[in-house]
């Protein structure tokens, strides 16, 4: 059946089952590939998109419970977080064999535009189900307070 999806503010007919994972819909039909499938039970964080703003895990969320949200992915993301993000992540050189990163920078982004200051408690909680297997914790929780210090920077 006809399923719309609003993804990066472009509606989208997706021919699929309700019970179809969104990750499917956005990699398959709407072939968006910068979302990764990692676990598929929303343990490893691969899958992260945008509802309305807050991340969530593609793999377990049904297309047919979405309605009018707003899904944001990898490729839509374009907000002064974002380019701060993508600026840190550049400057402290996070990313190793890469990834797990679309769902950190996803995670990472609804962070910062919830909480602009965030401590470290906060980002690790944040992160806290996204895996990295090249163990880029260190860096990516430093990225994340560089990209918060631009911001802040550029505010005053
Ligand atoms: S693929 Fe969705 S959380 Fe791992
Ligand atoms: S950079 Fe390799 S899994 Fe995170």
């Amino acid at each position: 059946m006809a399923i719309s999806l609003k993804i990066n503010g472009e509606n989208y007919s997706v021919d699929a089952e309700p019970d179809t994972p969104l990750l499917w819909a956005i990699r398959d039909h709407v072939e968006m590939t910068g979302t990764k499938f990692g676990c598929g039970i929303a343990s490893c964080g691969a899958c992260t998109v945008h509802l309305n703003g807050e991340a969530v895990r593609s793999c377990v969320m049904q297309i047919g419970s979405i309605g009018d949200q707003e899904i944001t992915t990898i490729e839509g993301l374009d907000s002064r977080e974002v380019k701060a993000i993508q600026a840190a992540w550049d400057e402290l050189a996070v990313v190793q064999c890469g990834y797990c990163q679309s769902g950190q920078i996803m995670s990472a982004t609804a962070l910062l535009k919830k909480n602009p200051t965030p401590n470290d408690a906060d980002i690790d909680t944040a992160l806290s189900g996204n895996i990295c297997r090249c163990a880029t914790y260190t860096r990516i929780r430093n990225a994340v307070k560089y990209a918060s210090h631009t911001i802040s920077v550029k505010e005053i």
